[in-house]
């Protein structure tokens, strides 16, 4: 924590007067510009230095004044991991604040979330300068249930179109869209396609050059593309740094659970290849590879099979042409999952028990839920995560 002893500082565009406390994230550098005058900060810890001037790059103030008129319309950023995105985001949308009265801001990145819990894409309203993103509620998110984009690019695309729409119909105008780190050139063309759907009146890049260019000849002609410099402040994470930070999301966001218990029929889980799978005669062959099946369901031109033992991770066969997939007893139990009512997307959950008539989710949410979408991320009780790709299609990655 940061507190503001006396003077003024201006925090990625909002400014915070004496006797406010700001709080720095863990991983995360955060810069306290004195604009105006002298100021003073009581700083916990003395993991801070002094630099000369603002930390904000110029083009980044020329950006956020020549994509301010518009009262409507998405600004998206792109660029690559560690490139400043989350805080060009936060400029911005303190930037707009001075302007109009509430921002939309959405979260696309199913992996480094700032707003939500990971494995989702959230939304939320600001109608106050920010320091940091995490500090948005995210009053809007759709489950897609992985960490890795191109493990969905698909599913992501329509999350966020999804986020977006509810955000608008909360007659949210201007909106800002955080992206995911993704930028080699599948990552480059995923971000062309969620142009095509999103269809942002700008898209702020801080993709260096020749990405910016490759990125410009994917996205349709007519978008209009603003480059921006990288912070030569930017600090970068490791896969460890970004693993930590997920295991602290998921640690926040299940800081009050409460444990929901709920008969289970036909419509509670929205896709559960043994609930909602056609039963099938068990495969022969099975046998003879040491599984002693004890049910076999046709999902999604998949065949999945349910064996006694545990398995770690889901095995995938092919037997006689046909594509399998192998799951132990209780292999539901630790995924995170989405919870709905009335078709909407309203808080996430972790499994904790599933047996033939009842399951049990730990969950946050305070409200009730009528249906639940299952992920493909498992947490144990540390909330470490792991991926567990239970769909076939995801099991390249
Ligand atoms: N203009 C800046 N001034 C000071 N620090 C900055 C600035 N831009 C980025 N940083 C620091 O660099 C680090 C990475 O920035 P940021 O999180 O914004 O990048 P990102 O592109 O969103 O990363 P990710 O790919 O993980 O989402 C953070 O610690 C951030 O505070
Ligand atoms: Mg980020």
């Amino acid at each position: 924590m940061v507190k503001v002893a006396n003077g003024m500082v201006n925090v990625m565009g909002a400014v915070f007067a004496e006797g406010s406390w700001v709080k720095v994230r863990g991983f995360r550098r955060t810069p306290f510009y004195a604009e105006q005058s002298e100021a003073s900060l009581l700083v916990e810890g003395n993991n801070y230095r002094v630099v000369d001037g603002s930390t904000i790059p110029g083009s980044w103030l020329e950006a956020a004044e020549k994509t301010a008129a518009e009262e409507k319309g998405v600004v998206m950023v792109v660029g690559e991991a560690d490139s400043g995105k989350t805080s060009l985001a936060t400029f911005l949308v303190n930037y707009y604040l001075n302007f109009q009265a509430e921002i939309g801001i959405v979260d696309s990145d199913p992996g480094q979330n700032d707003l939500g819990v990971p494995g989702t894409v959230s939304g939320g309203v600001v109608n106050k300068g920010l320091s940091d993103l995490s500090q948005v509620k995210p009053e809007v998110m759709e489950f897609v249930g992985f960490t890795a984009p191109e493990s969905g690019v698909e599913e992501l695309k329509e999350a966020v179109a999804t986020v977006l729409r509810r955000l608008r119909e909360k007659g949210v105008g201007k909106i800002v869209l955080n992206t995911d780190g993704w930028a080699d050139s599948k990552g480059l063309s995923f971000k062309a396609e969620l142009t095509r759907t999103v269809k942002p009146s700008f898209v702020l890049s801080l993709l260096d050059g020749e990405k910016t260019l490759a990125f410009t000849m994917a996205v349709d002609p007519s978008t209009r593309m603003i480059r921006v410099e990288k912070s030569r402040y930017v600090k970068r994470r490791n896969r460890l740094h970004r693993r930590t930070l997920r295991t602290l999301n998921y640690r926040r966001h299940f800081a009050r659970p409460r444990l929901v218990k709920k008969p289970l029929n036909e419509n509670v889980f929205l896709n559960h290849p043994f609930l909602k799978g056609e039963p099938v005669q068990t495969l022969g062959g099975l046998g003879e590879l040491g599984f002693e099946a004890l049910e076999t369901r046709q999902y999604m031109d998949t065949l999945y099979v349910k064996i006694k033992d545990e398995v770690e991770e889901p095995v995938m066969l092919n037997l006689g042409g046909k594509r399998i997939v192998v799951l132990g007893e209780g292999w539901e139990k630790g995924l995170l999952v989405g919870l709905g009512r009335n078709s909407r997307i309203i808080g996430v959950g972790i499994i904790e028990s599933l047996s033939g008539n009842e399951v049990a989710v730990k969950t946050p949410l305070t409200t009730g839920f009528d249906t639940i979408k299952l992920g493909e991320i498992k947490l144990d009780s540390y909330f470490n995560e792991k991926n567990f790709y239970w769909r076939p299609s995801r099991h390249r990655v």
